[in-house]
């Protein structure tokens, strides 16, 4: 088992360590396979009760595959131990959707051999077939590298197929050995030409199944629809209505029960089941807050309008950046009522 002491372990000088030395661009918004996305960030000790959470949920079968045996809980040290780790001689990076966990990769530099780790990958059932566990390779690997680590080493089932078109699809160049308790996949974790092409291939395929959603959506959130119908909070809302949009359409407004008589929600995190887009219309900085919210619920594309209400002056540049900057973060659209006219 990997060293947790903080080592340097043949990383390079100026290596931030220890638990709470967190590599703030390691956490980032992925966009997935069927154009969703979810959040990428390193493990945290208060990830602790949401790791417990998280391995519940497993089924039976993901957690052998995972573990190797009958796993159906974990243990207080294990837990600890999981999400206390120094992001650089073991690191582990989970997917969020919302507050809970979704996927959890991690490797452990080989305590004799500081050049190679071991990694393991874990997806909840119902997100697996994603694409999480090929993004979370990539990030892992980008991570690992800046660790100096060249090579990962990973212990999988021999009939353990979803993981091994994981290491396969990487592009990384990869040896594979067989014996009679699994197979030891090898991958030196340089990026290569093939590695590099499934990287744009992967992005490439998101970024256009996200837009469908952002142009084809089957439900809509729309943030800050007023029960005021000269806002255009509540014009989004009334013109989604009365276009016949045929799928699902939830306002977001702490304030309302209901607003043009549609159920609404205090925010976007209470709303059940799939959104495919997020109308954001409230006013900046408010705006900031939710697209981070729709991004963390949702995880779909948004769509950003600042208010147009007439007694309000147009936001300076910078206000209206605080709006388009994550939208623009993960490609998605950022759209200005008053500037294109309504
Ligand atoms: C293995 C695991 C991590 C993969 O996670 P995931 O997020 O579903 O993986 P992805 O969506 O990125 O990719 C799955 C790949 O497996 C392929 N796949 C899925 N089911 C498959 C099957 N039965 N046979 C072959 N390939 C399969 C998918 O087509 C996809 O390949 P593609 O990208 O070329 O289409 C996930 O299934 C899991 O958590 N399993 C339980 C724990 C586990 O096995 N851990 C491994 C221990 S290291």
């Amino acid at each position: 088992m990997a060293s947790t002491s903080n080592t340097t372990d043949g990383a390079g000088p100026g290596v931030p360590l220890g638990p709470g030395a967190e590599p703030a661009h390691w956490e980032t918004d992925v966009v997935l396979a069927d154009g969703g996305s979810t959040h990428v960030r390193p493990i945290r000790p208060s990830d602790a009760a949401a790791l417990e959470a998280f391995h519940l949920g497993l089924s039976p079968e993901s957690a052998r595959r995972r573990f190797f045996g009958f796993k159906p809980t974990l243990t207080p040290k294990e837990l600890e131990r999981f999400t206390n780790v120094d992001h650089h001689a073991r690191v582990a990076l989970v997917a969020e959707l919302g507050d809970r966990l979704i996927a959890v990769a991690r490797y452990d530099r080989h305590p004799d051999s500081p050049a190679d780790a071991e990694v393991a990958f874990v997806v909840l059932d119902q997100e697996q077939g994603r694409g999480i566990a090929s993004v979370l390779l990539d990030h892992l690997a980008a991570a690992a590298r800046e660790r100096g680590i060249t090579r990962f080493v990973a212990e999988t089932l021999a009939e353990n197929q979803p993981m091994l078109a994981v290491f396969r699809a990487a592009g990384f160049v990869e040896h594979t050995r067989r014996d009679i308790d699994g197979v030891t996949v090898e991958m030196i974790i340089e990026p290569t030409e093939r590695s590099l092409a499934a990287v744009e291939h992967r992005e490439h395929l998101a970024e256009s199944l996200s837009m469908a959603r952002l142009l084809s959506p089957r439900s809509v959130a729309v943030i800050g629809a007023s029960r005021d119908h000269r806002t255009v909070g509540h014009q989004a809302l009334a013109n989604l209505l009365a276009g016949g949009f045929d799928g699902a359409v939830f306002p977001v407004n702490p304030n309302a029960e209901h607003v043009a008589s549609v159920k609404a929600y205090p925010t976007v995190l209470d709303i059940p089941g799939d959104v495919d887009l997020a109308v954001i219309a409230v006013p900046v900085p408010v705006s900031s807050t939710s697209s981070a919210s729709a991004r963390r619920r949702v995880c779909a594309p948004w769509w950003c309008c600042r208010p147009a209400s007439p007694r309000r002056a147009p936001p300076a540049p910078s206000r209206r950046m605080s709006c388009a900057t994550p939208c623009a973060a993960t490609g998605c659209a950022w759209s200005d009522p008053t500037a294109s006219g309504s």
